[in-house]
């Protein structure tokens, strides 16, 4: 049974990678908190699913978040539609080719978990921040990784994109902190999700015998997490990267 409650009742949250894991998780949890959502992803039959699933308070777009031209449009079409925007959570992510070394990895694929991990949530960012500063307010969320702050072996696309993640967390954070906006990151260790399923077994392997946990976190804990963040509450913490690693990163 889902227990109500309204500490986001009156706010618009903007999710992006709504679609699946993470970003579907946490879509569910805000609405369930008051907010109305929209959800952003590429996956437009995964997507239209997701919303019928997060219930009367989600409407979605379909959209490229590598594009910036259609991260503008569909910010502004939001921005039309409801007037505000309070909430920006950006979990649309790839890890690209992983269990491989430097010496292998290959441009395209960098380029391209760079376009998706970074570029994207830059893009989104620099979309709603106008809408924010209007109001006076805003809680923005990335999702960044563990293997940002550690670097993972085997993955260096990612870790280097996550790592750009947390830089832009600290700037943004700075930028904005006279205003009534916050700018956070969360990084996580490893939540079992469809990006997990298909990533190689040794380098899952890798992963997550370094949590002193022995477990995997779980959907639920993320949302718990993602929602306390970017709840009004939350208001002198900014810049920060929140840990989520079952003990991995005591800093
Ligand atoms: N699952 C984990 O263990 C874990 C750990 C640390 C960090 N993360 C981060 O959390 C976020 C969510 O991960 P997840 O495990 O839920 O992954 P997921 O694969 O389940 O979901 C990611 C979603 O992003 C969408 N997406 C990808 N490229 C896109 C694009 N160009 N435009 C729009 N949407 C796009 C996909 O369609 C998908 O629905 C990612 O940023 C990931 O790096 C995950």
């Amino acid at each position: 049974m889902r227990i109500l409650t309204t500490q986001f009742a009156g706010q618009v949250a903007v999710i992006t990678g709504a679609a699946s894991g993470l970003g579907l998780a946490i879509s569910s949890k805000l609405a369930v908190e008051g907010a109305r959502v929209v959800l952003l992803d590429l996956n437009e039959g995964a997507l239209q699913k997701a919303a019928s699933e997060v219930g009367a308070n989600a409407v979605c777009f379909p959209v490229d978040l590598t594009n910036e031209e259609q991260v503008a449009n569909v910010i502004s079409q939001v921005g039309k539609e409801f007037g505000r925007i309070d909430v920006l959570v950006n979990c649309a992510g790839v890890t690209g080719k992983t269990n491989i070394k430097s010496q292998d990895v290959d441009t395209a694929d960098l380029r391209f978990v760079f376009d998706v991990n970074f570029m994207a949530s830059f893009f989104m960012a620099r979309a709603v921040l106008p809408w924010m500063v209007k109001q006076n307010y805003g809680r923005i969320l990335h999702i960044a990784s563990i293997a940002g702050k550690e670097g993972n072996a085997g993955m260096l696309a990612y870790s280097a994109s996550k790592a750009a993640v947390i830089g832009m967390t600290k700037v943004q954070g700075k930028e904005y902190a006279e205003t009534g906006i916050t700018v956070n990151a969360l990084a996580p260790a490893v939540i079992q999700t469809p990006m997990v399923d298909a990533m190689p077994a040794e380098q899952v392997k890798y992963m997550t015998d370094k949590i002193p946990m022995k477990r995997c976190g779980t959907l639920e804990e993320i949302a718990h997490m993602a929602a306390f963040i970017v709840s009004p509450g939350t208001g002198f913490t900014t810049g920060f990267t929140f840990d989520m690693t079952g003990g991995r990163a005591t800093y």
